[in-house]
């Protein structure tokens, strides 16, 4: 037996027992005669003590411990006379009597400790030591017991889990595909899923009723905090529903997910639609944590002499309540962050409410006190508050600038706390997105999501302005999963193909399996993806999901620690009649 405890499980009970423990050297400290150990496995900390005094031998090979040796030792458990509030081991220390060395260790590139002196790449060059600090390990432990909630919840609800291939053809969520070239059939190629969207429709088609998946999906495309090139969904997919089904099924997922692992009782879910959530919040996805939601101007602002407002499409501000401190150098940075070319507005015109109640901004000589006043009734706004005003010529523009400056504010005012969730479902999102580089229409969430029934008259007439079924639900300003009701029928499946520009043959050749699948009795269905990643991260209150993953990509896409992806030598090559192209 290596070991009789684990270093986490060792209290004041246990004092006298004779016990085996093995883990890994965290700290050796000499005092005198004395040497303390610290030793570390999954579950905690055990402090060892050796005592010159008792044996010269066994304290001289304690000594001789390297950080992140791995040993097992045996001894008697005693009370600590100087306790340790903070370890859950603290009370204890073991007596040891035999040591063993199980293995030794170089002497690791970072400290294994919370506040680790391992930057970025060096710590995931060496992830699998990342991966022994407490906080990393913290976060897939989080994981896992998230997944497992998914899953007993799910199953309580009659779900079945079933597996889809990884090895398929391209699947329409609007990012490149990862290709696998295919051996036994040259020249062709394999994509790996984006997400298993036509397999769970195919699978309502046979009658599964209640499908989800805890799935790995694939997409090329560029990476950000909350992306990862292949990164895990919580798929799930059901029959014989409404929009109101699947959002009462899921808002129970997440609620018990809450309720579980954080022991937060939410209240139900509100909505929002897509149209007040772009007039608002300039986002589909607006953190509700705090209000400041966007006020519009136009009326109120234009055709005062101005000529940066009176020449501008979009005049609208937000009131940051009790921020009419903020100094002129405080102001100047929020223009200067306004500015930046990831955001690009031309400048930004602010307005402090004094504590008499008058409004003094940045263009008072084009305003009287009577038209800020009307702006201040607007705003709702009292003494003490800033409000803080973009504008420009294209209001989609200005209104996510907007939004940027928004969520700067919530920061600056510490308005986002990161213990605090608030979730929303976004419903009503349009059908379809303008593309004006390639004009032409896109699936705003993809080809198979249903219009509103009302709407598909506007599908000839005005497909801009129809409607989906379609709905997302957002936690603090993540986009944490969405979903709709699906096509069942096929022509109408046909229609959309058509007003996506696909011709009849090209929608055959990519999507005739489910076209023809529909063909022989399909349920009306529909469902949703959570992204899992997304989900934990928020729960941990992580700033990106790469540290919820055991063995993430860096953002160029690489694992460092692997050295993926690398070239193929010749004979793979030309096994898969591939040729390299220098360019
Ligand atoms: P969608 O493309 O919205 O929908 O994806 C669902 C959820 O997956 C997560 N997600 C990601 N997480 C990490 N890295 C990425 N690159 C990434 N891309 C997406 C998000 C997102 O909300 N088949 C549909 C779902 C459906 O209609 O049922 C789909 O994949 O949290």
């Amino acid at each position: 037996m290596y070991r009789t405890k684990t270093c986490g499980e060792l209290r004041l009970a246990n004092v006298d027992e004779n016990v085996t423990l093995a883990g890994w050297v965290q700290r050796v400290r000499k005092m005198g005669g004395m040497t303390f150990i610290d030793l570390r496995d999954r579950y905690g900390i055990t402090q060892l003590v050796f005592n010159q005094e008792k044996d010269v031998d066994l304290c001289d090979k304690a000594n001789k411990l390297g950080r992140e040796y791995v040993i097992q030792v045996t001894g008697i458990v005693a009370e600590r006379s100087n306790k340790n509030a903070h370890l859950l081991t603290g009370e204890i220390e073991i007596l040891v009597s035999a040591l063993t060395v199980l293995n030794e260790a170089v002497t690791p590139p970072f400290t294994i400790e919370d506040n680790t002196d391992g930057g970025d790449d060096l710590r995931m060059k060496y992830r699998y030591l990342d991966l022994r600090r407490n906080c990393v390990r913290a976060n897939l432990e989080l994981r896992h017991k998230m997944a497992f909630e998914v899953r007993r919840y799910l199953d309580a609800q009659g779900f079945l889990e079933v597996e889809t291939p990884v090895l398929v053809n391209s699947t329409p969520e609007g990012a490149r595909d990862f290709v696998v070239p295919s051996r036994m059939n040259p020249g062709q190629f394999y994509a790996l899923p984006q997400s298993p969207q036509t397999l769970k429709q195919l699978l309502m088609v046979s009658g599964f009723d209640r499908y989800f998946q805890i799935v790995k999906c694939f997409r090329d495309e560029d990476l950000r905090a909350d992306r990862q090139p292949e990164f895990t969904q919580i798929d799930c997919e059901m029959s014989f529903v409404e929009q109101e089904d699947v959002i009462r099924i899921f808002e129970g997922m997440s609620k018990h997910l809450f309720k579980y692992i954080k022991g937060i009782d939410l209240p139900d879910f509100p909505r929002m639609t897509w149209h007040d959530a772009m007039k608002y919040y300039g986002s589909d996805k607006p953190d509700i944590r705090f209000d400041m939601r966007f006020v519009e101007l136009m009326d109120i602002l234009k055709g005062h002499g101005f000529s940066v407002f009176d020449s501008a499409e979009y005049i609208g501000g937000i009131c940051a309540k009790g921020a009419a401190a903020y100094t002129r150098k405080q102001l100047d940075n929020l223009t200067e962050f306004v500015k930046r070319p990831q955001i690009g507005a031309k400048g930004l015109v602010y307005a402090r409410i004094e504590a008499d109640g008058n409004v003094k901004s940045s263009v008072d000589k084009f305003y009287s006190q009577e038209i800020l006043q009307r702006m201040k009734a607007a705003f709702k706004a009292e003494a003490g508050d800033l409000i803080l005003i973009l504008s420009g010529d294209n209001s989609n523009k200005v209104r996510k600038q907007l939004c940027e400056l928004r969520l700067e504010m919530g920061n600056q005012l510490g308005l986002r706390d990161k213990n605090k969730y608030a979730c929303l479902w976004v419903v009503d999102f349009p059908l379809f997105e303008w593309s004006e580089e390639d004009q032409r229409f896109y699936a705003m969430h993809h080809p198979f999501t249903s219009p509103k029934p009302e709407d598909i008259p506007l599908l000839d007439t005005e497909p801009g302005a129809v409607r989906a079924n379609a709905y997302d639900m957002v936690i603090n300003g993540v986009e944490v999963g969405g979903g709709s009701i699906r096509i069942h029928d096929s022509k109408l499946q046909h229609k959309m193909f058509e007003l996506l520009g696909f011709t009849p043959e090209k929608a055959e050749e990519r999507f005739g399996f489910l076209m023809n699948a529909f063909k022989y009795g399909a349920p009306p269905h529909g469902g949703l993806a959570y992204g899992l990643d997304r989900f934990v991260s928020i729960f941990a209150g992580l700033d990106s999901i790469r540290d919820c993953i055991a063995f993430p990509k860096n953002n160029a896409g690489r694992d460092v620690m692997l050295d993926a992806p690398g070239v193929l030598d010749q004979i793979q090559l030309d096994e898969l009649s591939l040729q390299i192209v220098q360019h």
